[in-house]
């Protein structure tokens, strides 16, 4: 993140209470309530949780044991002798409990006319319906199936599909490349593979099962392909492997009945892919009682989700926010979640405001980069819209800059809404420092206040805890029911990772301080990975992608401050000898960086460098890379370890300007 961002959040001091109008139905209604929750959770955290538990969610057997936890080993056990079924927590309790009829899932097509609702009974039907599908296809407890697919209701039907029948899901976000494809699925070993003809983004139809046949060219695992007819488009067909979604859900034998399989608590729910500071991307493991529990939970407290709401998260369900939060924390709950296919900007910068205004949308959930891209646009986008049924919003990422926040709070929430700036991650399941919105005030930039059982602290590298208003590590003392049991196939990993550094406690990889009130301020990953529209990106899977195209010899990708993105990336490309350095190579590379990764992975900047700035050992030293990408011409700290000084000179000179 930019000095001058850091800067000017260090600096706020503008506080918002929280809005009257709301407070006597909140869930949590004080901040007086959010104190004692806070303590409780912490003096009987167990106790704490066996209640949210027990309330929030329906067991099949009743767990007796609340947690058996050891962060160094590590080994985390929560509800573990309970056992529960996510897709009969998530739809089929609310059909016997009155809400047969309610609007599960509302889904906005991209073109403003396809819209289809279906309530939680013809969610039970289609969910079943594919259970049974799946299980004809020899799917069972355990089993892996991967699901690469636009954002249309089949992706949900496909997750609780799995889940009711214990297969373990592991979505693959449709923007990533064949090549990232293969790579998850080849690393989970899923037996089948769902997918699309098609993505319909920005008016174009974008080929999708193409890519899913070139990664399953080298995917023995997988033996049948399910695919769904979105955009009519052509697709080449692999007789034997592949099927069409709409004719096995009416095929013979396909019933609209499929009992729920009981699981264990710590039964494996989904795996999700997510990028790390070295190698290929982990694949975080979520488990069953404790992920549900903890997305219910807080979907409740911070979205304050009533029955009657419209909530709507944009994220994608590829990434963990649509797991969490248009999926499994809504309907646990039996809410109406809204899920939309298209983008903010198509047809118009309107698009988003448009569609709150059409479903009287009251809880928005969107991220920082939106905010900016479409404060960009103007104010006067959003007067055209009635927004009168906001009466929350929500904000997940990265940290919003006050600016972005303050428009937000002026031109979507009327000056009068709560936002929620959500601080979690996909190791964590679901939010862990977020505002209460009828209980915190707000100070525009901060995440304001750990949530009750969440036991945030700010360490220093040794250990030891920080001062107020010293920046440290962010970590986390207590096991709490969403955080992550795994990383799929490398127990080692998930060790070194998150438990090694500061035993005891999991380190989130963020840096971070608390001001004097207790408030925190995340202030940006302190590993190498780079924060772009949200999206976390490795710089080493990118660097990887770079060398592995033959014109190259080396590589080396910073993040640099961007206007809308929060961070870009920027790479430095030293070419193989005899490699004429051409615009055609420079465009040609990053295409190649798409095709292996995915567009969101492109680099926003590619410098043709002789040399890059290096140890006498050899190792890259990317704190004047950083630097350089940033603009700096000086100030690049102690440099007496470089073999080559002369290094830093070239590459500024070659720096390349963003325009
Ligand atoms: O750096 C933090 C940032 O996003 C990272 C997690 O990325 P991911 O696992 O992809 O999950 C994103 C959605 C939960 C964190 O390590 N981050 C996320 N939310 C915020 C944030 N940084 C500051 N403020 C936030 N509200």
């Amino acid at each position: 993140m930019s000095q001058t961002r850091i800067e000017s959040m260090m600096d706020e001091k503008r506080l918002f209470e929280p809005p009257a109008e709301g407070r006597e139905t909140a869930w949590v209604k004080s901040m007086e309530e959010y104190e004692a929750l806070y303590k409780r959770s912490m003096e009987d955290n167990e106790g704490f949780w066996a209640e949210r538990a027990g309330t929030l969610i329906d067991w099949f057997t009743p767990f007796t044991k609340v947690l058996e936890a050891d962060m160094d080993t590590p080994s985390i056990k929560w509800f573990q002798d309970g056992t529960l079924n996510v897709a009969y927590n998530c739809v089929d309790r609310h059909i016997a409990n009155g809400r047969r009829n309610k609007a599960a899932i509302i889904w906005q097509g991209e073109p403003d006319e396809d819209v289809k609702v279906y309530t939680y009974q013809m969610l039970y039907d289609q969910v079943c319906r594919f259970a049974n599908v799946l299980k004809a296809q020899g799917v069972g407890k355990g089993d892996r199936v991967a699901l690469y697919m636009p954002m249309i209701p089949e992706l949900a039907v496909a997750m609780l599909a799995c889940v009711r029948i214990g297969a373990v899901h592991s979505i693959v976000f449709a923007g990533f490349s064949a090549v990232s494809l293969q790579n998850r699925v080849q690393d989970c070993e899923a037996k089948v593979l769902v997918t699309a003809d098609a993505v319909l983004r920005a008016g174009r139809t974008i080929p999708l099962k193409k890519n899913a046949d070139e990664a399953l060219r080298e995917c023995p695992s997988v033996t049948r392909v399910v695919v769904v007819n979105r955009a009519n488009a052509n697709v080449d067909w692999v007789e034997g492997r592949d099927l069409w979604w709409h004719e096995q859900m009416k095929a013979p034998g396909i019933s609209g009945h499929c009992p729920c399989e009981p699981m264990e608590a710590e039964a494996p729910l989904f795996i999700l892919y997510t990028s790390g500071s070295t190698g290929k991307p982990k694949g975080v493991v979520h488990t069953t009682g404790g992920y549900l529990t903890y997305t219910a939970h807080t979907t409740q407290w911070v979205f304050d989700l009533k029955d009657s709401d419209v909530y709507w998260c944009t994220a994608d369900v590829g990434w963990i926010t649509g797991h969490s939060y248009i999926v499994y924390g809504p309907l646990a709950l039996g809410g109406t979640t809204l899920m939309f296919e298209g983008v903010p900007s198509y047809p118009g910068p309107d698009r988003f405001w448009q569609v709150v205004e059409k479903f009287r949308v009251n809880i928005f959930y969107t991220a920082p980069t939106v905010i900016r891209s479409l404060m960009r646009e103007g104010s006067e986008w959003t007067r055209k819209h009635d927004l009168s049924s906001l009466r929350l919003l929500g904000s997940v990422g990265e940290p919003i800059n006050p600016e972005a926040w303050m428009w937000y709070h002026e031109h979507i929430g009327g000056s009068a809404l709560p936002i929620v700036d959500t601080w979690w991650q996909t190791e964590t399941g679901g939010i862990m420092i977020s505002a209460l919105p009828f209980a915190t005030p707000l100070k525009p930039g901060s995440a304001t206040r750990p949530l009750p059982g969440v036991d945030a602290r700010i360490v220093r590298p040794d250990g030891t805890d920080a001062q107020p208003n010293e920046g440290g590590h962010l970590i986390i003392r207590k096991p709490w029911p969403g955080m992550l049991r795994g990383v799929f196939g490398d127990p080692a990993r998930y060790k070194s990772t998150y438990f090694e550094r500061f035993p005891g406690a999991y380190e989130a990889g963020d840096g971070a301080r608390v001001d004097s009130d207790g408030y925190f301020w995340i202030m940006g990953r302190l590993d190498d990975v780079i924060n772009v529209s949200g999206h976390r990106m490795g710089t080493a899977e990118i660097e990887s992608a770079l060398v592995s195209h033959p014109s190259v010899a080396e590589a080396a990708v910073v993040g640099m401050p961007h206007a809308i993105k929060g961070e870009a990336i920027y790479a430095y490309v030293t070419l193989s000898a005899d490699v004429e350095e051409t615009e055609e190579l420079r465009a040609e590379l990053r295409t190649w960086v798409r095709k292996e990764i995915g567009p969101i992975a492109s680099p926003e900047v590619l410098q043709f460098a002789d040399g890059l700035p290096k140890t006498r050992s050899g190792k890259i030293m990317r704190r004047i890379l950083r630097k350089i990408a940033g603009g700096s011409t000086s100030d690049f700290g102690d440099t007496s370890t470089l073999a080559d000084p002369g290094v830093i000179a070239d590459l500024i000179e070659g720096r390349v300007d963003l325009t």
